[in-house]
């Protein structure tokens, strides 16, 4: 008897770059500045409160849209940093991480052979779900050292067939960070059109140098037609408990939400009402700046003895080097060498272009703490 044979969906997609790396950073004992996520412990208030809500017996499925208390809590930040009311009821919804509202927001409008602009680099979720749902990514290419957009390019790449754009800021994995103008350039080109729009914001509170994070909704014509995504797991340091909210006007949520009920239903129970308390101390989300900045200047300071030549990070929690004066090596093959051979483990930024451009650029995580930065950079000062 012959057994079933799958016709893969996703045929181009293999095991991701970032298990890549962390195994091969296990296997050879070498610092892990691959995969993004913090090395240091999560405020312990935050923990005890969970716990206490755990042993209050909230254990069991929350609302499908997410617990009120933590929509709440989402709509009044907003309202309090960017000035605009979502309602709780009906636009905003707790996911399992931004990486549920992502998909979800990408299946509740993508269609058969709608165009969505992806600029690249790009985080690695977005391709695979545009083309799960029959769409056609259409890239633009962002380049090294600034990663700026010619929003030039993007006019021409819009057409009759463009359903969505999505723009990442802060962004993965170059620390570029979109500016007033740019959001006023964007919304030229999508007002009075049935584009719609994804602002990936899950690195919302990881911007440095006294930037400003200008969300999406901060500009009526984006936000009328924007999904806009965050994380808890960024905010703090709890990547593992994979948490994250989409806000966006109540035609998009309930369309959203029809996704994201089959989806996941809803997320975890006590650590929804354990976050909109934590919340309640705007600190806990304000002091994340300063906190990420130290790290990243502390980073810095430790390969700027280094041949490796950087842009600093503007926002999120990766620092891109270029090893232009170091090596002729893909990107690939010296990330696996330093792994191997000075044990730091890194990610080599063409996985995240289609067509894997190689700008001889290393991106490294810096969400870890003193040491390991210190020790990192004394390795990589060595090559
Ligand atoms: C740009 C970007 N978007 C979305 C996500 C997903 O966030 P989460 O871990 O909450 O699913 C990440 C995580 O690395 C990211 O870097």
């Amino acid at each position: 008897m012959s057994k079933p044979v799958i016709n893969s969906k996703l045929p181009h997609v293999g095991t991701t770059i970032f298990a890549i790396m962390s195994k091969m950073a296990t296997d050879y004992n070498a610092i892990n500045l691959s995969q993004g996520f913090p090395n240091f412990p999560a405020s312990s208030e935050l923990i005890s409160i969970v716990e206490k809500y755990m042993r209050k017996g909230f254990n069991q499925y929350a609302p499908m849209p997410g617990v009120k208390e933590l929509r709440e809590a989402i709509s009044d930040k907003a309202e309090k940093l960017y000035g605009i009311s979502y309602h709780p009821e009906t636009e905003v919804t707790v996911t399992s991480g931004g990486t549920e509202a992502l998909f979800s927001a990408i299946s509740a409008v993508v269609e058969k052979g709608d165009e969505v602009i992806v600029f690249e680099p790009a985080y690695d979720s977005y391709v695979p779900a545009i083309e799960l749902n029959g769409g056609i990514p259409i890239y633009i290419s962002l380049c090294p050292p600034h990663y700026k957009i010619d929003w030039e390019i993007v006019k021409q790449k819009i057409s009759s067939k463009t359903k969505l754009i999505i723009v990442n800021t802060p962004h993965n994995p170059t620390g570029a960070v979109l500016s007033a103008e740019d959001l006023k350039q964007l919304a030229n080109m999508v007002r009075n059109t049935n584009i719609f729009l994804i602002a990936d914001e899950v690195y919302e509170h990881i911007i440095f140098d006294d930037l400003k994070h200008h969300s999406f909704m901060t500009h009526p014509v984006l936000q009328e037609r924007s999904f806009i995504i965050g994380s808890f797991g960024k905010t703090f340091h709890v990547t593992g408990w994979k948490i994250g909210f989409c806000v966006a006007p109540v035609a998009l949520t309930t369309e959203f939400r029809k996704i994201h009920q089959f989806l996941t239903f809803a997320s975890i129970t006590p650590v929804q009402y354990a976050l909109a308390e934590f919340m309640k101390n705007p600190d806990n989300y304000l002091e994340v700046p300063a906190f990420y900045e130290q790290k990243r200047n502390k980073f810095l300071d430790a390969v700027k003895n280094s041949k490796f030549t950087f842009q600093p990070s503007s926002g999120s929690y990766f620092q891109n080097l270029s090893y232009k004066n170091i090596s002729n090596e893909n990107d690939f093959d010296l990330a696996v060498r330093l792994t191997k051979e000075i044990g730091v483990a890194s990610i080599p930024v063409s996985v995240f272009y289609h067509d894997k451009t190689d700008h001889k650029i290393l991106r490294f995580c810096f969400a870890k703490d003193d040491a390991t930065l210190e020790l990192a950079g004394e390795k990589l000062c060595g090559l």
